[in-house]
This record gives C-alpha cells, sequence and structure tokens, in this order.
C-alpha cells in the first residue's frame, strides 16, 4: 500500500478525534499532526465544549488537556468513561507531573503525553490509539460482513469486555513478552493467541501450537525439543521439535498446565538460557521464540499443590489475559449467534432467523462450556431444525425449559449428586453412546477435546 493510500483508507474508516485545549496554539499542532495521520479532526476550547460537541457528533479518540480553566482532563475522562466508553482518552499532562499521568492510566485513559512534547511523540502515540481503534472497528465490519470468512483472529463481540480483550490483544502483540492467556474452556483463548501472534511483528515467522495435553507423556520432550539419529531404538534420523520449528516465532503452549513436572522444568531452562538440546544430543542448539501459553486450570491452585513449578510460572506470566466467560458477557449472545447461522448456514442454507422465545433461552443459560458450547448448539439446531426460523425445540433439552431453581427440579435428598458425579456420568455416557468417539463427545458436550481427555484420564486413576 501507498501511503496516499492507507491515509485514504483510514479516512475511509473515518476515525474521528476531539482535541480539547484551551491553547488556540496546542489545538492547531494536534489538528495538523491528527489530520496528516488521515483522522478527522475538532476541536474545543473547554471540557463543556468538548462534552457539548460530543453529544452532537460521533467521536473516536479524545486528545485532553489535564489544565484548563474550571474544568480539566481529568474531569473529562472521568465523566467519558461513565458516558462514552468506547471512546480511547489521551491526557496531555505537564512536565514531571507522573503521579497525575499514572493515576490518569488507572482510571482508564489509553495513553498520556508530557507537555511539552515533540511531534514525533504526539504521532506515535496517536498512531497506536488509531490502530487499537481500528481493530475495534475492523472487528465490527467484519462481524456484520462475516459470511463464513475468518473475521479479525475469528473474535466476535462488542462488549465491553471484548473490547478490552482487543485492545489488550493488539496492546501485548506488538511486544515480545511472553503471555498467559487464562479462561474457562471454550472462551476463545485459541483464537486470541493466533491473534497476538498475526497482529505482532512476527507474523511472517511461523505459530506452532503445542498441545501439552495431548501429547504421549513419554515422547513429549523428544516432540519438544526434537532429537537425533540415534538417540533410541528407532530414531534412524535426527527430527527438529516443535520448539526449534517455532524459532523466530511464536510458540503455543496450550493447555500449559498439564506438562508433567520435569518437562516442566526443562523447558524452563530452554527459555531462561534460549537453547534447547535434542534427546540424546550434546550440543545445544540456541533458539528464540515468543511463548504464548493457555490454560483452563487454576494454576494458583496446581501451584499450590506443587503440581506446577511457580518458576516457570513466573517466567510465563509476564502479561496475562484474562478471558471471561460468556455468561458475564451475555450481550455478545445475539451477535454469536448470528455470526455462526451465517457460518453453518453456508452449507446448510436453511436457517435465517431465531425465534424471540429461543433467544431468550439462548440469552439466559449459563453456558458452562462458554463459546464453543454456543457453536455446537447453533450448529446442531441447524442441523435438526426444519424451517426458516429456529425455534426453542431446535435447542438442546437443558436449553428449552427456563433455568429452574435446583432444589425443586430435584427428588429429594438420595438424588443429589456431587455436581462432579453428574459430570462424570455424562461424559462417560456420551463417549460409551458415540461408540468411543471422543471427538463428537467433545464437541457434543461443548467441551475441549483435552478437557475431556484429561478428564478420561482422571477417571481411569481413580478406578
Ligand atoms: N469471541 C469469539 N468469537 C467467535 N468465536 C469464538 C469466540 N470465542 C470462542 N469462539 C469459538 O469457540 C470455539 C472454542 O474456542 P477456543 O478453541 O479458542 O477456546 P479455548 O478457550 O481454547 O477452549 P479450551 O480451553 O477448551 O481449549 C472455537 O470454535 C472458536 O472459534
Ligand atoms: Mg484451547
Amino acid at each position: 500500500m501507498v501511503p496516499g493510500d492507507e491515509k485514504e483508507a483510514r479516512e475511509a474508516n473515518g476515525l474521528v478525534v476531539l482535541v480539547a485545549d484551551d491553547d488556540p496554539a496546542v489545538c492547531n499542532i494536534c489538528r495538523e499532526v491528527a489530520g496528516s495521520l488521515g483522522l478527522r479532526v475538532r476541536l474545543a476550547g473547554s471540557t463543556e465544549e468538548a462534552l457539548e460537541k460530543m453529544e452532537q457528533q460521533r467521536v473516536d479518540l479524545v486528545l485532553a488537556d489535564l489544565r484548563m480553566p474550571s474544568a480539566g482532563g481529568m474531569e473529562l475522562l472521568d465523566r467519558l468513561k461513565q458516558t462514552h466508553p468506547q471512546v480511547e482518552v489521551i491526557l496531555m499532562t505537564g512536565y514531571g507531573s507522573v503521579e497525575t499521568a499514572v493515576e490518569a492510566i488507572k482510571k482508564g485513559a489509553y495513553d498520556y503525553l508530557a507537555k511539552p512534547f515533540h511531534l514525533d511523540d504526539l504521532r506515535a502515540k496517536l498512531q497506536h490509539a488509531v490502530n487499537a481503534l481500528e481493530l475495534t472497528h475492523e472487528n465490527v465490519i467484519l462481524r456484520e460482513q462475516a459470511r463464513g470468512r475468518p473475521g479479525f483472529g475469528g473474535l466476535v463481540g462488542t462488549s465491553p469486555k471484548m473490547q478490552r480483550l482487543y485492545k489488550l490483544t493488539l496492546k501485548v502483540s506488538q511486544s515480545r513478552h511472553p503471555v498467559l492467556i487464562v479462561g474457562e474452556s471454550g472462551t476463545g483463548k485459541e483464537l486470541v493467541a493466533r491473534s497476538i501472534h498475526f497482529l505482532g511483528p512476527l507474523k511472517e515467522k511461523p505459530f506452532v501450537p503445542v498441545d501439552c495435553a495431548g501429547l504421549v507423556p513419554t515422547l513429549i520432550e523428544s516432540e519438544l525439543f526434537g532429537y537425533v539419529k540415534g538417540a533410541f531404538t528407532g530414531a534412524m534420523r535426527a527430527k527438529q521439535g516443535l520448539v526449534e520449528m517455532a524459532r523466530g516465532g511464536t510458540l503455543f503452549l496450550d493447555e500449559i498446565a498439564e506438562l508433567p513436572p520435569d518437562l516442566q522444568g526443562k523447558l524452563l531452562r530452554a527459555l531462561q538460557e534460549k537453547e534447547i538440546k535434542p534427546v540424546g544430543g550434546t550440543q545445544r542448539v540456541p533458539i528464540v521464540v515468543r511463548v504464548v501459553a493457555a490454560t483452563n486450570r487454576d494454576l494458583d491452585q496446581a501451584m499450590q499443590e506443587g503440581r506446577f513449578r511457580k518458576d516457570l510460572y513466573y517466567r510465563l506470566n509476564v502479561v496475562t489475559l484474562k478471558l471471561a466467560p460468556l455468561r458475564e458477557h451475555r450481550s455478545d449472545i445475539p451477535l454469536l449467534v448470528n455470526y455462526f447461522l451465517e457460518r453453518y448456514n453456508d452449507t446448510h442454507r436453511r436457517v435465517r432467523s431465531v425465534s424471540e422465545e429461543a433467544m431468550a433461552r439462548l440469552m439466559s443459560y449459563d453456558w458452562p462450556g462458554n463459546v464453543r458450547e454456543l457453536e455446537n448448539v447453533i450448529e446442531r439446531a441447524i442441523a435438526l431444525g426444519s424451517g426458516p426460523v429456529l425455534h426453542t425445540v431446535d435447542l438442546p433439552s437443558n436449553l428449552q425449559t427456563p433455568a429452574a431453581p435446583a432444589a425443586a427440579a430435584l427428588p429429594g435428598r438420595e438424588g443429589i449428586l456431587p455436581l462432579r458425579e453428574l459430570e462424570k456420568r455424562a461424559i462417560l455416557q456420551a463417549v460409551q453412546e458415540l461408540g468411543g468417539d471422543k471427538l463428537l463427545a467433545a464437541r457434543l458436550l461443548g467441551i475441549g477435546k483435552t478437557t475431556l481427555y484429561r478428564k478420561l484420564k482422571e477417571y481411569e486413576l481413580e478406578a
């Protein structure tokens, strides 16, 4: 893209910045720099005027001076976080007022700019904010035209929780620090891991996912670090490990809590020393990778119980992204439903809408399997449904009745089973009914296949 094109594309996006400063000279400089970045610019001489303008027209970004007559930038920030939470704010602070800057960030400002500032500084900060805004903006556009095309990282949702996630994802994607993604099963951890890689500077380099729960315990070390020729019987030639394959790119360690303790130690050493030793080898191989890890387990508890090494945890957990369960951002459910309807209708082309009652059920259900469970429910409803409208009867039976107080549904004390036992029965029954097809069982249960494998392993140990 030539620079002119880029500017045009941004103008087409139509992002609007409002500059609030009582100093006309500063306003003019900001207008020039923001304009050169393709932003549309509005000016206000006070906080009151800024608020008034924002009532009249859409604004995406606010650049406000901390000190203005009557109310300053901090008050403006406070107000905007209440009334326009989606608007990003950059505060211009006086030289040396670090505490104020910190306070502003704590209150939700996107960034701050110390006055007097250099034009390049201003440009860089604006550009950064524009990138973040375009990311959310892009998401909205892509969601609307999703139609089977993978959206931006495939993530859908416009709730404040999702917006915050996009913002953080973009931010961490620009660095090479290790990231730990935590969240219940089916909340989109893998999608986020991919976004981090493909948004960042390493996007042309490999992205190598490693399913720590799916690796055969005895082979993990050679899978991760590779082996040399003759390392063991059958090692006819040397083989590269997954870590080496990710060289220069991103190593995605999925289900990291499932890694056996001895391998945790070896992985830590590899990350710290930036080199690996293939199985059977004597030479160490230098390797630089960016590490993104994910887990749906409580690592704090795992550490307390001695199942997860603290030093590895601190190594991986430089930045944590916490994904919220779907029941905590229900407002995204209609969007997700439409997204999956369009996606699965591509092959079936049948269901066009959802009845009000069915949508109410979808909205009030608790979604223990999160977005994955919702996706499965919609796919199943499309496959089984008979008309253009998806009705309550097309939903799985547990979604057909409004949630009743649990006690009323149970026959008596004898009928009450621990949740864990219920879960175990449901899983074993599903695997049995499906003739051992674990992949399908996991899908229908709305849990990840790795979660299913782990649970089956646990039951086996119990038995
Ligand atoms: N925000 C979202 N928008 C669109 N699809 C989503 C979103 N979150 C999750 N999904 C979909 O839900 C499914 C599960 O997502 P993903 O595999 O990333 O979850 P996970 O957190 O890694 O789960 P697990 O812990 O079980 O491995 C995928 O098909 C993914 O595309
Ligand atoms: Mg996963």
